[in-house]
């Protein structure tokens, strides 16, 4: 994305109808999902209610995902753009999601390890989706890192609930700096209160698994 101008589109016209969500194309030719924050409709459970706090969780969702190398979540950076200040995230061709059972079994654990840490409370079938290879794809992440957190909502995160996690899980879970994650969380501008809980999370998914916490799910196993 670095030296790349964006592209206004002929027409602002929202993917999303709650927030304002826009493609936008760099000059390179890529497309990118732009979320400015004056777009974001306050109100979610467990996060401060003031503009930039969705845009502020995309970002360090990524920034997770990228420190465990598990490769879910595409490139997310604030950026000034033409809508004001906002995350951009890189577009990915891909197709509807499927059922989570239809992924390979690693990508649904590394999507389970992945929403435990950042407490995500939004992971139904709108936000995630099947990349052209087959592979998993994690989007939107607004409603993740909550600083109150009654329950889940994921459609892997379940599944995992009291199990073990394949030694490829567990190697990059092992090789984490826990104080590089707190850094990368606390450059993103999360709360205290946020960063503590992922953190908290990080360290129990690393030492015993995902304890048996409650879970939404639009899926029951089969
Ligand atoms: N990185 C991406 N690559 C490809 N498609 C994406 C990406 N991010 C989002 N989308 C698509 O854009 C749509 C809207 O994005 P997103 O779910 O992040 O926004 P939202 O504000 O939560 O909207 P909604 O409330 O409708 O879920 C999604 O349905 C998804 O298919
Ligand atoms: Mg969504």
């Amino acid at each position: 994305m670095k030296n790349q101008r964006l592209v206004e589109p002929e027409n602002w016209e929202s993917l999303s109808s709650n927030n304002a969500v826009y493609l936008l194309r760099s000059t390179d030719g890529a497309l990118n999902i732009y979320k400015p924050i004056s777009g974001e409709r306050l109100g979610r459970y467990g996060i401060p209610n003031v503009h930039g706090e969705y845009a502020k969780r995309e970002v360090a969702a990524f920034r997770v995902d990228e420190i465990l190398g598990f490769g879910l979540v595409p490139p997310t950076a604030m950026i000034d753009g033409p809508r004001g200040r906002g995350s951009l995230q890189q577009f990915v061709p891909s197709t509807e999601a499927r059922a989570p059972w239809h992924y390979e079994e690693l990508q649904r654990q590394q999507m389970a390890v992945l929403d435990y840490i950042i407490g995500n409370t939004d992971r139904h079938s709108g936000n995630y989706r099947t990349c052209l290879n087959g592979r998993l794809l994690a989007t939107d992440h607004g409603s993740s890192f909550p600083e109150k957190l009654n329950h889940f909502s994921s459609d892997f995160l379940h599944m995992y609930k009291n199990k073990s996690f394949d030694a490829d899980v567990m190697k990059r879970l092992g090789a984490v700096d826990p104080d590089h994650l707190r850094l990368a969380l606390e450059e993103v501008g999360l709360s205290r209160t946020a960063i503590d809980g992922a953190l908290e999370r990080f360290y129990q998914v690393r030492g015993g698994g995902i304890p048996d916490v409650e879970v939404v799910t639009h899926y029951i196993v089969p």
